[in-house]
C-alpha cells in the first residue's frame, strides 16, 4: 500500500501539480474497491439521498444516515482520505451544534475531515471547525442544498456579479482555514482562475480541467444511476446495463432449474442419508 493520502498531501499535490482524485462511496465493499484502485480522497457525499436513498434532492438526508454510510466507508478504506458531508441544516443553527455534528463524522464515522456547503454565510462555523481541529473542504458554485434558493440544478457564476462573490467566498474560506474546495457546475474559465488565485487545491465536479483536482459520484462513473443525468458526467463503465442482464440471468436458469448445479452444492455420504427417516 502507498502511502496514506491526508490533508497535508492535497496541499502538495496542488504544489507540485499533480491533479487529485476525488469519488463519492457509501458503503463497505465500493469503498474498498475504489481504495484498491488508488483513488486519493473518497466523499461520502450527502448525494447519497439521491443515489442510495431515492430522494429527489440532498434536502431529507439526515446526520444519522450520514454516519451510518461514513461508518461503512471508513470501515473499507486504508489509504484514502475519507470526507463526511454535513448534510443539510447540520450546520445551519448554531456554532455548537455544528462542531457536535462535524465531530461525529470524525468520532463515530471514522472520517479525517467534512465538507460544508456555501461562502460567506458559513465562516463563522468553518473556522470553529478549524479551532476544534476539524479538517474542512469547502463546497462553492451549485451547492445542492440551496437547490430551493437557486430555483433548480443550474449552473452558477456566468455573471459578473455572481462570479465575483465565488472569488470572495473562496478567498474567506481559506482565511477561514478550509484545506481545499469543491466548486461545482461553474464555467471553465472561472474555476481555472480561482485555482490560480487561491491557495488551496480546487475539486471540480462539472468545472473544467483547470481545477486541481476531480470528484464524481461513483454511480455515474459506473453508470448505475438513472436519475438525474448532468453534462458533465462521464460514464466509465455501464454496470446499470451488466446488473440487469446479470439478474435476468440468474432469473432465467433459476426458473428453468439450470441453477444451482453440482458446482454449487454440497454433497453428503448416502449411508448416513438412507439412516434419515
Ligand atoms: O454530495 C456529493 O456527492 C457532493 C459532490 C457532488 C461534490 O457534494
Amino acid at each position: 500500500m502507498s502511502e496514506k493520502y491526508t490533508v497535508k498531501s492535497f496541499q502538495k499535490s496542488k504544489e507540485n501539480h499533480e491533479k487529485i482524485t476525488m469519488l463519492t462511496a457509501y458503503d463497505y465493499s465500493t469503498a474498498q474497491l475504489l481504495d484498491e484502485a488508488g483513488v486519493d480522497s473518497i466523499l461520502v457525499g450527502d448525494s447519497l439521498g439521491m443515489v442510495m436513498l431515492g430522494y429527489e434532492t440532498t434536502l431529507e438526508v439526515t446526520m444519522d444516515d450520514m454516519i451510518h454510510h461514513t461508518k461503512a466507508v471508513s470501515r473499507g478504506v486504508k489509504r484514502a482520505l475519507i470526507i463526511g458531508d454535513m448534510p443539510f441544516l447540520s450546520y445551519h443553527i448554531s456554532i455548537e451544534e455544528t462542531i457536535r455534528n462535524a465531530g461525529r463524522f470524525i468520532k463515530e464515522g471514522g472520517a479525517h475531515a467534512v465538507k460544508l456547503e456555501g461562502g460567506a454565510e458559513i465562516i463563522d462555523k468553518v473556522k470553529a471547525l478549524v479551532a476544534a481541529k476539524i479538517p474542512v473542504i469547502g463546497h462553492l458554485g451549485l451547492t445542492p442544498q440551496s437547490v430551493n434558493m437557486f430555483g433548480g440544478f443550474k449552473v452558477q457564476g456566468k455573471s459578473e456579479a455572481q462570479a465575483q462573490k465565488i472569488i470572495d467566498d473562496a478567498r474567506l474560506l481559506v482565511e477561514a482555514g478550509v484545506f481545499a474546495i469543491v466548486l461545482e457546475c461553474v464555467p471553465e474559465k472561472l474555476a481555472s482562475k480561482i485555482s490560480e488565485l487561491i491557495s488551496v487545491p480546487t475539486i471540480g465536479i462539472g468545472a473544467g480541467n483547470g481545477c486541481d483536482g476531480q470528484v464524481l459520484v461513483i454511480q455515474d462513473v459506473l453508470g448505475m444511476y438513472k436519475g438525474l443525468q448532468p453534462k458533465f458526467v462521464k460514464r466509465y463503465k455501464h454496470l446499470g446495463d451488466e446488473i440487469i442482464e446479470g439478474v435476468a440471468s440468474y432469473i432465467k436458469e433459476v426458473k428453468s432449474g439450470e441453477f444451482p448445479d453440482h458446482s454449487h452444492t454440497f454433497g453428503m455420504k448416502d449411508d448416513i442419508l438412507n439412516k434419515l427417516y
